[in-house]
């Protein structure tokens, strides 16, 4: 479960400091698939690498099931990162000079797996998202939406607990953008993951189990 209590966050902007969160509250259950919304620059980022672990909270608490996340070292954060959270861009974020099967392997390959095993889990992954044809092609041979969901698979062959996009429709036309959800709705579904999903569509927001909405630095209904 994730709890996050009076969390607040302000960027240092020369002697100025902005406040982006200001005393935000917010609890999401084990394996739930949630829309996140807000206007841009309303902190929806912010907030989704504050519960990966990239950036830090500056006041309140951050609860990841038993763990306190905001009272962590920042090198056990970077562990917790690793451990817990999967991330999926807008911008896809694959490595260019990689294969599919390369790039969905990375997590695995940094973790140190034994090859045999990284074969297999790739190999599942790749089977339910319907990328195996796609295995030895470069990122810049694939369509928007089959980097997407190279991204994708990446993020969920770890076993992560928790999958974080960040817009990850944004860069595709509506039909691929569905289907994008529909794929996420299918993790959803076959796993306990949770999922947060940071979009301005409200038709891929209705995708979701639930909206939450950010305005002012804090969760409106
Ligand atoms: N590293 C940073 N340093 C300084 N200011 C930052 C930093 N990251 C974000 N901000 C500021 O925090 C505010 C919230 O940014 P954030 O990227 O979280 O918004 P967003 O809701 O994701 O917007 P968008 O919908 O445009 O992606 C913005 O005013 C932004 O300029
Ligand atoms: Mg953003």
């Amino acid at each position: 479960m994730i709890k996050l209590e009076g969390v607040r966050k302000r960027f240092k902007n020369g002697n100025i400091e902005v406040p982006v969160l200001r005393g935000l509250d917010l609890t999401i259950a084990d394996g739930e698939l949630v829309a996140l919304m807000g206007a841009s620059g309303s902190g929806k980022s912010t907030l989704l690498h504050i519960l990966g672990g990239v950036d830090r909270v500056t006041e309140g608490n951050y609860f990841f099931d038993d763990i306190e996340v905001s009272k962590l070292s920042n090198s056990k954060v970077e562990d917790f990162r690793r451990k817990n959270a999967g991330f999926i861009f807008q911008q896809y974020a694959l490595m260019e000079e990689y294969t599919v099967y390369e790039n969905i392997a990375l997590p695995l390959t940094i973790k140190g797996m034994p090859r045999k095993e990284i074969k297999k889990k790739v190999n599942e992954v790749m089977e339910s998202l319907g990328l195996k044809e796609l295995a030895d092609k470069k990122p810049r041979k694939l369509s928007g939406g089959e980097q997407q969901r190279t991204a994708i698979a990446r993020a969920i062959v770890s076993d992560k607990k928790l999958i974080l996009a960040d817009e990850p429709t944004g860069a595709l036309d509506s039909e691929n953008g569905e289907n994008i959800m529909e794929l996420l709705v299918k993790i959803h579904e076959s796993s306990d993951k949770t999922i947060i999903v940071v979009t301005h569509d409200e038709k891929i927001a209705g995708y979701c189990d639930r909206i939450i909405r950010i305005k002012d630095g804090k969760i409106c209904a």
